[in-house]
């Protein structure tokens, strides 16, 4: 049976309840998974611009880096330094297929348990670490932690919140994953001058949000959801009771039951899932999470200081610059809160289109006019650079950074929602893994044509935006086929199988009739 994944935003009924203490302790623990894929994404771009990591584990990428006529685009060319951030993409890749079913079967609050267990080892593994294989073996920890977790928490997050501030959530928990990223790259700033473990420090404060997640986790609820969905009915209601703060919780718990028997009549939600009238969410969720990547995101995330260091700054302004691009990585991401359900999601998209494409065309036109194979950027040109990216970063994060996750979440319909969402998170795995694998080659390769590639991929978005995403705002979850899909100029044609087969027949009845 799958995971039932409660509505996200729309017009979801109201039921009685407060917001109780209990509500706001559990939230913030589960927000700590957030934060756990945050600082991740964010440390390993930093403790990679650190010389004592670079001669510990990467000694030719710190050698290369010291010659002389070093060549700008390449000094971090190294499959194993790529390794290094992109292995724990692939381990969370293969996680997130398992969390899905750990979730259905044994319930979200093990599954975080267990995420936080994997990421403690990655953990010690990773700061402790006495060579590259260590290492490595580290990152993979961590990425089932992430994988674990991404798939866990969201669901834990819907499942636990009154449905009046459940859309809010949702983008909360990106909130989470920028401030995740902020407080790494304000580590790897403050620890980058403490010689010759700074970076030890970098890696270990990961085990923060671990840890408190693995203790919350101790503390909290498994969600009434998924109580009933596992047939322990009366504790579930006991939960609701509980976390809701009321005694009357009989309408809430009549439709988590209804929404329980619907989701368990579907024995198969991923053969479900390949069906044609499943074809329009399932392409749009793998979609924007495909886009979501190719905006070129992940190489400013993964790779800014690194990124800042090729266009000539120091170790510290790289990293202090990052910590700019973090800050408002996250400030932004509180527009697209207030935004969201005002604008709508498309306004928002094409807006953001518009400023990423013009940014990276920028900061790609100033790398090929001034910045050669050796030598650095004019200092004005540098700090055009780190403004664009900061632009770029902005449009991201009031866009395709939240709703990237947002949109899947809302357009499956109940029976393959969860399953659905686990191809939309195993997607971002995947796009995450290939650009964190292959930035810094390309970047070798392509020098600033990889800004290039990166403004071809977001007007490809963009005109997907225009014509092939439809408007999702304000519509309840339970109405999206009848009021989004068969409205849709393009995807109504999946739900119109009956009235295809008779145009069909009719077509070929007719040259006989002639
Ligand atoms: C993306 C991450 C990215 C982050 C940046 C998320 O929505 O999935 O890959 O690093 O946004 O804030």
């Amino acid at each position: 049976m799958p995971a039932v994944v409660i509505a996200n935003t729309g017009d979801v009924p109201e039921f009685e309840g407060r917001i109780t203490f209990n509500v706001i302790v559990c939230v913030v623990i589960a927000a700590c998974g957030g934060l756990m894929f945050g600082y991740d994404i964010g440390v390993s771009g930093g403790v990679t611009a650190m010389d004592d990591f670079l001669k510990k584990f990467f000694y030719e990428v710190w050698e290369r880096k010291q010659l002389a006529h070093e060549n700008n685009y390449c000094k971090y060319d190294n499959k194993k330094l790529q390794l290094f951030t992109s292995s724990l993409y692939i381990a969370a890749l293969i996680a997130s297929f398992i969390a899905s079913k750990t979730c259905s079967k044994y319930g979200r609050k093990p599954t975080m348990q267990l995420a936080s267990i994997f990421f403690i080892i990655g953990v010690a593994l990773t700061t402790f670490a006495v060579n590259i294989e260590m290492l490595i073996i580290g990152r993979l920890h961590l990425g089932l932690g992430v994988g674990f977790a991404n798939q866990a928490v969201p669901l834990f997050l819907s499942e636990l919140a009154p449905a009046k501030i459940r859309g809010a959530l949702n983008i909360s928990f990106q909130l989470f994953i920028t401030i995740g990223i902020l407080i790494a790259n304000v580590v790897n700033y403050a620890v980058g001058k403490i010689h010759p473990y700074g970076f030890r420090i970098s890696l270990g404060i990961a085990g923060v949000p671990a840890l408190m997640l693995c203790l919350g986790s101790l503390a909290i609820h498994e969600t009434p959801t998924s109580l009933i969905e596992r047939k322990k009915v009366e504790e579930g209601r006991a939960v609701l009771k509980k976390i809701r703060g009321v005694d009357n919780v009989d309408r809430e718990y009549d439709s988590i039951v209804h929404a329980c028997e619907v989701a368990s009549q579907i024995t198969q939600p991923y053969h479900k899932l390949m069906k044609r009238e499943s074809r329009p969410p399932l392409v749009i969720a793998i979609v924007m999470q495909v886009f979501q990547q190719f905006t070129g995101i992940n190489a400013i995330m993964f790779y800014a200081p690194v990124l800042f260091q090729t266009v000539g700054f120091g170790s510290d302004a790289a990293l202090l610059s990052s910590v700019i691009t973090g800050l408002v990585n996250v400030l932004s991401t509180f527009v697209s809160v207030v935004l969201v359900d005002r604008v709508g999601r498309r306004a928002l998209l094409l807006e953001a289109c518009v400023q990423m494409f013009i940014t990276q065309c920028i900061i790609g036109g100033i790398l090929m006019k001034d910045l050669k194979i050796t030598g650095n950027l004019p200092s004005g040109d540098a700090l055009v650079v780190v403004i664009m990216v900061c632009v770029f970063v902005a449009g991201f994060a009031w866009s395709w950074g939240p709703l990237g996750w947002l949109i899947p979440s809302e357009t499956f319909p109940l029976e393959t929602r969860t399953a659905g969402f686990s191809f939309a998170v195993s997607s971002n795995m995947l796009c995450t893994f290939v650009i964190a694998q292959a930035f810094l080659s390309m970047l070798c390769h392509m020098r600033s044509g990889i800004f290039f590639f990166f403004a071809a991929w977001i007007v490809v978005m963009g005109l997907f935006a225009l014509f092939l995403l439809p408007e999702t705002k304000g519509v309840p979850v339970d109405e999206m086929v009848d009021r989004v899909w068969k409205q849709h100029w393009f995807w109504k044609r999946f739900f119109n199988d009956e009235q295809a087969v008779e145009k069909r027949e009719t077509e070929m009845i007719r040259p006989h009739l002639i």
